[in-house]
């Protein structure tokens, strides 16, 4: 659908998340002229902020999340010249007023809600109240989406009384991805996997999230959180859901959504005995990351020296269904660890009986990587050169950075011009986000049971060794332990 005017209205737009990621992509999308012709950014927030105070924000806060090759002065102030500041006080009726003579009726309205959740009553009602909701409206809701099921319930209650789901729009900024919309094109646009992508063929199914930067100034909010509310309830869920979804019918966004369904509420739900044997929590200690020393996660700002906070999770789950009886997913993700990796690791079946003599038959193993290498390799076993039959593994490999030199949008820039086009594939229904919570609320809770605390792990190290021991259990390693 072509759209020729858009007002976007970010609250808590002088936030982390406006600076590092929502700005920088509308930026890039404004100088390749992917934006509407008519098309205004009003960042609204609490401070008193003057036009150069906002223009101070904008050049030293949000600029420098440009990469260097994409910038030009003359693009930057081309796309600054359509964004202005408002303060507003998102908990008072009376500020949204002031909004509506900026708005244009007949355009496009984005309300990004880059705020906590527990604004979003006060901003909805506001807004609603205020006569802002049109036809053309669209709200985004960021994550974190609700620390819990009844948290999510509400906030679904609160949006849908004043949106309808079609203008409702909740990112999980995974699903933006490139490289994770490459899997729905990997699986469905090929027919040689599909046949092989279930049980028995498929052994096992690894998916992990793996990242060097610490808790850093976020001390505060991650405590309160811990990876499995942080990264695993949403990012790795989501991943999991198009790794082992039924082929959608369409690309339409209920045909894929449906299908993710389907597969969150097939999740095998777990039991104490199963949390306490397929769920591992760790925390970082002291360490180095690439040669560099890291502090502990206690040692960070903000945290009390007694948290119980994760910051690396490892469990095994099953999706109970006909295709993936039996079949383990093992899912990982931590903080400070050893090297920035996001990857969806499928392990086939052992060839059932090996005529090779003395080599040693490794099985296959497609690693389709989401970050850092961006790239789909497929392991095999190949003949080495020479007298006698020895075979060893090789690989196969598609690389997007060979394959496409076209510059790639980042998941927010994307996902950013599919709410503006009001396409609504890649964002999360409400159903799924109550579906997820009713899944991961349970080990959270079962964990406060248990009385566990997490497993200390050095900073810079691959996570706790109970980690590499839940996977081992099953004849399976991590990808970086084979
Ligand atoms: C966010 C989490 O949703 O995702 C962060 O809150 C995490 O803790 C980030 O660092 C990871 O995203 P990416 O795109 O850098 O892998």
């Amino acid at each position: 659908t072509q759209v020729s005017a858009v007002d976007i209205v970010i609250f808590g737009g002088s936030g982390d998340l406006t600076a590092r990621k929502l700005l920088p992509s509308l930026y890039l999308a404004h100088r390749d002229g992917a934006l509407p012709p008519k098309f205004r950014v009003i960042c609204v927030g609490r401070h008193r902020w003057d036009d150069s105070d906002f223009r101070d924000f904008l050049d030293n806060q949000a600029r420098p999340f440009i990469e260097k090759q994409h910038y030009s002065d003359e693009a930057w102030s081309a796309f600054t010249s359509t964004v202005i500041w408002r303060t507003l006080d998102a908990t008072k009726p009376e500020d949204y007023d002031e909004l509506k003579p900026l708005l244009d009726a007949g355009s496009v309205r984005v309300f990004f809600l880059a705020m906590a959740s527990t604004l979003f009553e006060h901003v909805i009602r506001n807004i609603d109240s205020a006569g802002l909701n049109t036809p053309l409206t669209r709200i985004v809701l960021e994550k974190p989406l609700g620390t819990d099921l009844a948290s999510a319930k509400a906030i679904n209650t609160t949006v849908a009384s004043v949106f309808t789901e079609k203008q409702i729009y909740r990112i999980d900024h995974y699903l933006g991805k490139e490289t994770v919309q490459n899997l729905i094109a990997l699986r469905f646009g090929n027919a040689i996997f599909e046949p092989l992508w279930r049980a028995p063929t498929v052994k096992s199914v690894q998916i992990t999230v793996a990242e060097t930067v610490g808790v850093g100034s976020r001390g505060e909010f991650y405590d309160a959180t811990g990876a499995m509310r942080d990264m695993i309830q949403n990012h790795l869920l989501q991943v999991l859901c198009i790794v082992a979804m039924e082929p959608p019918a369409s690309l339409d966004p209920d045909a894929v959504r449906d299908e993710k369904m389907k597969v969150l509420r097939s999740l095998k739900p777990m039991t104490l005995a199963d949390i306490a044997r397929d769920t591992v929590r760790g925390v970082y200690v002291p360490g180095q990351v690439k040669c560099d020393p890291v502090k502990g996660y206690h040692d960070e700002k903000g945290i009390p020296a007694d948290s119980t906070t994760e910051t690396f999770v490892a469990l095994r789950t099953e999706v109970n269904t006909w295709r993936w009886a039996n079949v383990p997913f093992f899912l990982r993700t931590g903080k400070s660890m050893q090297e920035r990796v996001s990857e969806v690791v499928i392990d086939f079946a052992d060839v059932p009986h090996s005529m090779f003599g003395g080599s040693v038959l490794r099985h296959n193993r497609l690693v389709i990587s989401l970050q850092r290498d961006d790239s789909v390799r497929l392991h095999l076993m190949a003949k080495e050169p020479g007298d006698g039959m020895n075979v060893r593994p090789v690989s196969l490999a598609f690389d997007f950075k060979t394959s496409f030199n076209s510059r790639r949008a980042d998941a927010y820039e994307r996902l950013l011009l599919d709410v503006i086009r009001g396409r609504q594939t890649l964002f999360v229904r409400d159903d799924e986000l109550e579906a997820a919570w009713a899944w991961a609320e349970p080990i959270i809770e079962g964990w406060k049971k248990l009385g566990e605390r997490p497993r200390p792990y050095a900073a810079g190290s691959w996570g706790p060794a109970a980690a590499s021991a839940l996977i081992a259990r099953e004849g399976a390693h991590w990808h970086e332990e084979m």
